[in-house]
């Protein structure tokens, strides 16, 4: 069902904003969870399609999960090799993290499966997996040998690898792991960059005996894993249309609580200070090995950049407000080497390019990123073409833009952040459905 917004011009934002649990975390406590020994309690777990549809198809797997209250679950472990054969396909919705993670789960169980997905993810490439999980001995198959959906034939024998990804892709280093635990001997995976590190961390807590460092992990099959709890930070790449947003409405301040700060998620906030941001972080502490703080954002005027090719994989899903600020700022912001966004939840460089030149700006599109000219945002009408982030980019817009904005196919914002609107708007957006 299609769903657009209207987002009007919005004077100074204030208050404290409590951004939901991350994405990336929730789903990696689930799938942990169920593969583990004993129950797992997860609390700031993230509420949305995406998490949902990874603890739909655990429960197909015969995963007991409970929801004692909102934003918290119980999931009931069945060790590493209790999982049960699914009645049906497993149905992915729109998340590329629970069906990649979930591919490299399900290639090391006893019996079939096939992985599933919404129009958008069907388009999403997966050869990028499926070679590396067919060199450990894996079956899996897909449209073209790249495409949605996923065949897994269960029953093989998986065996270690020594894996250079030649992309920066936590999704396939993490399904390469998880598939490691069922493989015999050890499995390694080497990236071009580093990316999250959250598989690493959580299967270390679990108990797993694994070695990481920044772009190279490694570990042992067979291993049990012991049920621990899980705290769930704030969702950086949620707060960040809050950051954003905040920075560039003149008068603002807002306060975001306890947010995640893994340095592999952080690019964003590295780059906006250095084109002028005023972000100050404030009640810092470490919780679950994780950096959590308030972080206290005051309206400050900002100028074009350069982004470093280097920092792309630290703010992988940031481009789409990353382009809102450059279009705010005065100056040229120049991105490169994030041909990556072509292949997210849609193309990212061309949905965010249009919408931009829509209301007015300068953009010029490259393969592997694009040129943006600060400038004034006008109001009018864009397309998010159901991709989450890109809608939410488009609200700030509006938000700055000197009439309202309307954004197309936003009803996708469920995926990850469906408080948004009512967030946005109680500290000082205007924006209506
Ligand atoms: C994610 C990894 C990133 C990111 C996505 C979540 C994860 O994808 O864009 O939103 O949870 O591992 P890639 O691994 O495709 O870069």
């Amino acid at each position: 069902m299609s769903m657009d917004w209207i987002s009007s011009p919005a004077g100074a934002l204030h208050g404290e904003v409590a951004i939901p649990g991350d994405k990336s975390v929730s789903h990696r406590a689930l799938m942990l969870g169920a593969i583990a020994e004993g129950a797992t309690h997860i609390r700031g777990f993230l509420e949305s399609a995406d998490t949902h549809a990874t603890e739909n198809i655990l429960r197909a797997m015969d995963v007991r999960i409970d929801m004692p209250v909102r934003d918290e679950r119980i999931v009931h472990g069945v060790g590493l090799h209790g999982l049960r054969a699914p009645g049906g396909e497993l149905d992915c919705g729109n998340s590329g993290t629970a069906m990649r993670l979930l591919a490299g789960l399900l290639a090391g169980q006893r019996f079939d499966s096939v992985l599933t997905g919404d129009a958008s993810l069907s388009r999403r490439p997966m050869r990028r997996l499926i070679e590396p999980l067919t060199a450990m001995g894996a079956s899996v198959t897909a449209k073209n040998s790249d495409l949605p959906p996923l065949r897994i034939t269960g029953g093989q024998t998986l065996r270690g690898i020594d894996f250079r990804s030649p992309i920066a892709s936590a999704q396939v280093k993490s399904a390469i792991l998880l598939a490691g635990l069922y493989a015999r001997g050890e499995t390694q995976v080497r990236e071009p960059q580093p990316t999250r590190d959250y598989t690493e961390r959580m299967l270390a807590a679990f108990g797993c005996r694994i070695e990481f460092e920044p772009g190279k992990a490694r570990l042992h099959g067979d291993h049990t894993l012991r049920a621990t709890d899980v705290s769930v930070p704030a969702d950086f790449s949620s707060a960040a249309f809050f950051i954003v947003a905040a920075t560039l409405l003149p008068g603002s301040e807002l306060r975001l609580m306890q947010v995640g700060l893994n340095p592999r998620r952080i690019g964003l906030l590295r780059i906006l200070r250095a084109m002028g941001a005023d972000i100050v972080e404030e009640d810092t502490l470490k919780s679950g090995g994780e950096h959590v703080a308030d972080l206290i954002v005051r309206h400050a005027p900002l100028r074009g950049i350069e982004v470093p090719a280097e920092y792309v994989a630290d703010m992988i899903d940031e481009f789409p407000i990353l382009f809102v600020a450059a279009a705010s700022a005065q100056g040229i912001t120049t991105i490169r080497g994030a041909g990556e966004l072509r292949v997210k939840e849609s193309d990212r460089i061309a949905v965010m390019t249009t919408g931009l030149r829509a209301l007015g700006i300068q953009v010029e599109e490259t393969p592997d990123g694009a040129m943006i000219e600060g400038g004034a945002l006008r109001g009018g009408e864009v397309d998010a073409q159901g991709d989450h982030r890109c809608a939410m980019a488009f609200a700030v817009a509006g938000a700055m833009a000197d009439g309202p904005v309307r954004v197309r196919d936003c009803a996708n914002v469920i995926t990850s952040f469906p408080a948004f609107p009512t967030l946005a708007n109680r500290c000082g957006f205007r924006l209506s459905a």
